[in-house]
């Protein structure tokens, strides 16, 4: 937690709990600082392993520390016959690109500081309902059938964690077409997964989940142009970008035209 925190990161104790308790996590102890650095492996497929909290201590950087992190993670991916994938902060990309990860997806984090209580405007929001454990099952196919990867355990999570940013869209068949996820952050509200059939699916559920006042971020890829300049127009700022990166076989087959907001770059 200190490290993250001192990274000005938005996770808090229970992220890190989840990570524990589902991921591989590893640390780098020195005798009279204690663990100054982190990676945590997470197998989100059976072909990939998502990389995240890769921090070091700034007083520790630039010894070769991330470097051995990763490769301990890499190490027993591949032990496992898996490959690996991340979103890579601008720190981070160097380090990563050396190890042998490319990719060019990006995302950008948009922010708004201020309690903002304007609604989103949207039509369409009479078929956004608040997700309720009845739809779990619904929402878990649909995530892994646009992420290309299954994390049940995190949006099981989330929707008990925080159930007034859980929403549910469904056709007017009934078919679950969308849904979106947030947690409490440190520093703010993080809103996604979004996943959606077309943009104004996602105003719908932006709409139902946008109305609290608390300062939020969202990752949104840079190929949803559209979303991100709605949400410019309701308060929110670029605040920086991630880079999706894997090693060969580690990419996500994701369908990133109904990926309309990231979980973050520790969870994908
Ligand atoms: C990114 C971070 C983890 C790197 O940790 P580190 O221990 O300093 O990195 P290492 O010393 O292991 O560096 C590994 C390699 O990357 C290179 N590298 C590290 N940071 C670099 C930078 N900013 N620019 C260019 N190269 C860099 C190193 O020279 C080294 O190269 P080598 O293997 O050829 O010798 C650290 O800067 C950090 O915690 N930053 C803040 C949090 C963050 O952004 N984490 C990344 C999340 S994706």
């Amino acid at each position: 937690m200190a490290l993250s925190t001192e990274a000005h990161w938005n996770q808090t104790e229970e992220d890190w709990a989840l990570l524990l308790e589902q991921a591989d996590p590893w640390g780098l102890e020195l005798p009279d600082a204690g663990v100054v650095a982190t990676a945590v492996g997470w197998d989100l497929s059976p072909a990939s392993t998502w990389i995240n909290m890769v921090l070091v201590t700034e007083s520790c950087r630039g010894r070769g520390y991330a470097r051995r992190l990763m490769q301990a993670v890499l190490e027993r991916a591949r032990d496992r016959g898996m490959a690996a994938a991340l979103d890579a902060t601008v720190f981070g990309a160097p380090v990563y690109e050396r190890l042998g990860f490319a990719g060019d997806d990006r995302l950008v984090r948009l922010k708004r500081e201020s309690a903002v209580l304007k609604e989103v405007e949207v039509s369409g929001k009479a078929t956004v309902v608040p997700m309720t454990t009845g739809d779990m099952a619904e929402v878990e196919a649909l995530d892994l059938m646009v992420l290309g990867a299954r994390r049940s355990g995190m949006l099981q999570c989330w929707r008990e964690r925080l159930p007034r940013a859980a929403w549910c869209q469904r056709a007017a068949g009934g078919e679950l077409i969308g849904f979106v996820l947030g947690r409490l952050g440190r520093v703010a509200t993080q809103v996604g997964p979004l996943i959606a059939q077309d943009i104004a699916g996602a105003r719908a559920l932006l709409g139902a989940v946008l109305s609290a006042g608390a300062a939020t971020m969202i990752d949104v890829p840079v190929k949803q142009e559209t979303l991100i300049e709605l949400l410019q127009g309701e308060g929110f700022r670029a605040e920086r970008e991630f880079r999706r990166m894997a090693t060969v076989g580690g990419q996500l087959p994701s369908d990133w035209s109904r990926y309309f907001a990231a979980a973050g770059p520790d969870f994908a």
